[in-house]
C-alpha cells in the first residue's frame, strides 16, 4: 500500500480579488495532487479562505457590508474560480466555519494550559497592514518592509506565545531534517531568521480594537491573532484531533506557499504544532513571486493579472502550461501576454498540436483510422530510439515532478515530442506508403507514433488535464483506461492494435501574435458600413455571458452619485448590483421589478460599492429603459 498524500495551498485573504499569484499556487497544488494520484496514492487537496482580522473588517467597511457578508462574497469568487481552472480540490475551508473555530479554541486552550501562553503588557511598533508588531531591527528605515509605512507605536496588554523557548529545538529540527523546508534557499532563509533571537509572538488582539476574530477560550476580552487562527486550518480541515482523515493524511502533508509567508509557515507553525503536541508537518515547499513585465504586481500599479480573463481568452490548458513552464519553482518569474502567446504558438500549437494532428491524419490516410499492428517488422535504430526516448522521458519527468520542477518535467516531455516529430520526418511514412513491401514498416512506424502519443497524453495529464483527455479520446481510449497511472506510462505497447480512432482535432489554435486579446489591450473594432461597431464574436464567447433573471428586492441611491443606484437583487442568490439608472428611475419604482443581469461580469467597485453584475438597459443616461420580461420568471433563471 502506498502512503497517502495531502497537499495544501495557503488560505487566501478575502480582502482582495483572486489574481495570477493565487492561481499559480493553486494550480501547482492541483498538479502535485494529480501527479500523486497517478502514482497510485490516495490524495487529499485542501484550499480555502482566511476570513478574520482587521484587513477584512476594513475592506468590508469600504463596501458597506458586514465582515461576514463581505467574506461570503469574496470567498465565493475564489471557490468559483478554481473549477474554471480545472482545479479539483477535495475541500474548501473557511476560517469562519464552526468546526475550524472549535479546533482553534481547543489548541489555544491546550497551549495555554501547558504554560506556553502568558499575559503581559507590551509597547511596540504595530503595522496595521500586517496586523502585527515589528521589532526595531525588522524595520527598514523605520518602516514596515512590506507596506513601506511607519508603524504606529501602541501599548497594550496582550497574550504572548512563548516561541523563544523553542528556538534551539527548531534550528536542530531543520538541520536534522533537510527536506523539511524546500527549496534549499528558503530553508537557509529560515535558518538565517533563527540566528537572531526569536521573540515571543503576540497572539491576541483586544476586542476594544478588533472584534472580528475567534474569541480566546481563556479570556472573553480578546480575539485570536489572525495567523494563529489561519495556520490551524491545515489540521482543523482534517478533523483534528480524532478524525480518521486527520490520522490518515496529516503525516503526509505538504504545504505549498510563496516566499511572502515563509516566516509564519517555517517558524510559527512548527512551533505551534510542537507546543500543541501535534506531529510536525511533513514538508513546506516554497515558490517565488510572479511579477508583471518585470514590475511588482500591485493594485496601485493597476497591473493585477486576472486568471479568469486569461483562461477565457486563451483556454485553461494554455494558461496552466504557461504558468508551469515559465516559472522555475522557487524562483521569481515574469508574466507577459506576449510571452504567453509565444508559448502557445511554438510549444503548444506547433510542437504538440501539429504532432498530434499530423499523426492522426496519417493513421486515417493509410489505415482508415485503425491503429495498425506494432510488432510485425524488424526494428531499425530509429524505431528503438523512440522506445528508449519514451523511457527516458518518463524517468526524467518523474524525478522533476517529485522535485516540483515542473518546467523541467515539461522540457523532458517536449524533448520526447520533438524526438517523435523528427522520427516522422526521418521514417517518412508518406514514402513507405508508396511501396507494398514496406507495409509492415509503415505499420510499425505509425504504431510507434500512436503509442508515443499515448504516453505523452499520460505525462501531460497532471499539468493539462483537459488536453490529456482530448488526446486520449482521439487515441481511441475509452473509460476505464482513460486514467493512466505512471506505471502505465512505463510500459511500452499498451495501445491496442485494431482500435478505431475518431477524426483528428486541433488541440491548440494559433494566436495572432500582434493582437493581445486580454480586455486591457483589446484590438479596436473594425467598422463596416451598416455593421455593428463591435467585432463579431463566435457563439462560444457569447455563451460565456451568464444572463439571468433577477428580482429587485431593495434599491437606494449611491451617496454622492447622480447616476448610480445600488440594487439588492435576488438572482437565484442575493447580490448587490450597481446600475447607472438613477436619472431614469426612482428607487421605489424598482422594488419587485424583474430585470436581466449579466451575472458573471467581473465584480467592480463603483463609488465605493462593490457591484456583482450589471443590469441591462437601453437608451441614453436620462431616458434609460430597463430590459424586463413579459411575464413572471423564477429569479436566477438563465436566459437561453
Ligand atoms: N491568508 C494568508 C495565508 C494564510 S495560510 C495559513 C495569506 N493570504 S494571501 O491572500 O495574501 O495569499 C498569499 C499567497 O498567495 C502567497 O503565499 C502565494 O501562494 C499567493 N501569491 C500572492 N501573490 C503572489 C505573487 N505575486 N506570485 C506568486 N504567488 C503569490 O498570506
Amino acid at each position: 500500500m502506498l502512503k497517502p498524500f495531502y497537499v495544501t495551498t495557503p488560505i487566501y485573504y478575502v480582502n482582495a480579488m483572486p489574481h495570477l499569484g493565487h492561481a499559480y499556487t493553486t494550480v501547482v497544488a492541483d498538479v502535485v495532487n494529480r501527479f500523486h494520484r497517478m502514482c497510485g496514492q490516495e490524495t487529499y487537496f485542501l484550499t480555502g479562505t482566511d476570513e478574520h482580522g482587521d484587513k477584512v473588517v476594513r475592506a468590508a467597511r469600504d463596501e458597506g457590508l458586514s465582515p461576514l457578508a463581505y467574506a461570503d462574497q469574496i470567498s465565493e469568487l475564489f471557490k468559483g474560480l478554481w473549477p474554471e481552472l480545472d482545479i479539483e480540490y477535495d475541500q474548501f475551508i473557511r476560517t469562519t466555519e464552526s468546526d475550524h473555530i472549535r479546533v482553534v479554541k481547543l489548541v489555544l486552550q491546550n497551549i495555554y494550559d501547558s504554560g506556553d501562553i502568558y499575559f503581559s503588557e507590551y509597547e511596540g511598533a504595530y503595522c496595521f497592514g500586517c496586523e502585527r508588531f515589528y521589532a526595531e531591527r525588522e524595520l527598514v528605515n523605520g518602516k514596515c518592509p512590506d507596506h513601506e509605512t511607519v508603524p504606529e507605536v501602541i501599548k497594550e496588554s496582550n497574550y504572548f506565545f512563548r516561541m523563544s523557548r523553542y528556538q534551539d529545538w527548531l534550528i536542530d529540527y531543520i538541520l536534522t531534517h533537510p527536506d523539511f523546508i524546500q527549496p534549499e534557499r528558503y530553508k537557509n532563509e529560515v535558518l538565517a531568521f533563527l540566528r537572531e533571537p526569536l521573540e515571543d509572538l503576540c497572539i491576541s488582539r483586544p476586542k476594544s480594537r478588533l472584534q472580528w476574530g475567534i474569541t480566546l477560550p481563556f479570556d472573553d476580552n480578546y480575539v485570536t491573532y489572525v495567523w494563529f487562527d489561519a495556520l490551524l486550518n491545515y489540521v482543523s480541515a482534517q478533523g483534528y484531533p480524532d478524525g480518521e482523515r486527520f490520522k490518515k493524511f496529516w503525516p503526509a502533508v505538504q504545504h505549498i506557499v510563496a516566499k511572502d509567508i515563509l516566516k509564519p509557515h517555517g517558524i510559527y507553525w512548527p512551533i505551534m504544532l510542537k507546543a500543541a503536541g501535534i506531529p510536525l508537518y511533513h514538508q513546506l515547499r516554497v515558490h517565488g513571486y510572479w511579477n508583471v513585465e518585470d514590475s511588482k504586481m500591485s493594485k496601485s500599479l493597476g497591473n493585477m493579472v486576472d486568471p479568469m480573463e486569461l483562461k477565457n481568452v486563451y483556454g485553461v490548458d494554455a494558461f496552466r502550461y504557461f504558468l508551469l513552464r515559465e516559472m522555475a519553482f522557487g524562483l521569481d518569474a515574469s508574466f507577459s501576454e506576449k510571452a504567453l502567446i509565444q508559448r502557445i504558438n511554438s510549444d503548444l500549437a506547433n510542437d504538440l498540436g501539429n504532432l498530434f494532428s499530423r499523426s492522426l491524419t496519417m493513421v486515417h490516410k493509410y489505415f482508415n483510422g485503425v491503429v495498425p499492428k506494432g510488432d510485425g517488422a524488424a526494428e531499425s535504430g530509429f524505431d528503438l530510439d523512440v522506445k528508449s526516448g519514451a523511457i527516458r522521458a518518463v524517468e526524467d519527468y518523474e524525478k522533476a515532478m517529485a522535485d516540483l520542477a515542473f518546467h523541467k518535467a515539461l522540457i523532458a516531455v517536449w524533448e520526447f515530442i520533438n524526438r517523435i516529430n523528427k522520427y516522422i520526418d526521418i521514417s517518412a511514412p508518406w514514402e513507405l506508403a508508396k511501396k507494398k513491401t514496406q507495409y509492415t514498416q509503415l505499420e510499425l512506424v505509425l504504431y510507434n507514433i500512436v503509442e508515443s502519443l499515448r504516453i505523452i497524453a499520460g505525462l501531460v495529464y497532471p499539468l493539462m488535464p483537459r488536453t490529456a483527455r482530448v488526446m486520449q479520446k482521439h487515441l481511441g481510449m475509452t473509460s476505464p483506461d482513460t486514467f493512466q497511472t505512471l506505471e502505465d506510462l512505463k510500459v511500452w505497447g499498451k495501445t491496442r492494435s485494431g482500435t478505431k480512432l475518431p477524426k483528428t482535432v486541433t488541440l491548440f489554435p494559433r494566436v495572432e501574435p500582434d493582437k493581445p486579446k486580454s480586455e486591457s489591450r483589446k484590438a479596436a473594432p473594425q467598422k463596416e458600413a451598416g455593421a455593428s461597431e463591435k467585432p463579431e464574436i463566435p457563439m462560444k464567447i457569447f455563451q460565456q455571458i451568464d444572463l439571468r433573471v433577477a428580482t429587485v428586492l431593495h434599491a437606494e441611491r449611491v451617496e454622492k452619485s447622480e447616476n448610480l443606484l445600488k440594487l439588492k437583487v435576488d438572482a437565484g442568490e442575493e447580490r448587490t448590483v450597481v446600475a447607472g439608472i438613477a436619472k431614469s428611475y426612482q428607487p421605489e419604482d424598482l422594488i419587485g421589478k424583474q430585470v436581466v443581469i449579466v451575472a458573471n461580469l467581473k465584480p467592480a467597485k463603483l463609488m465605493g460599492v462593490l457591484s456583482r453584475g450589471m443590469v441591462l438597459a437601453a437608451g441614453e443616461k436620462d431616458t434609460l429603459r430597463l430590459v424586463t420580461l413579459d411575464g413572471p420568471s423564477e429569479p436566477g433563471t438563465p436566459l437561453a
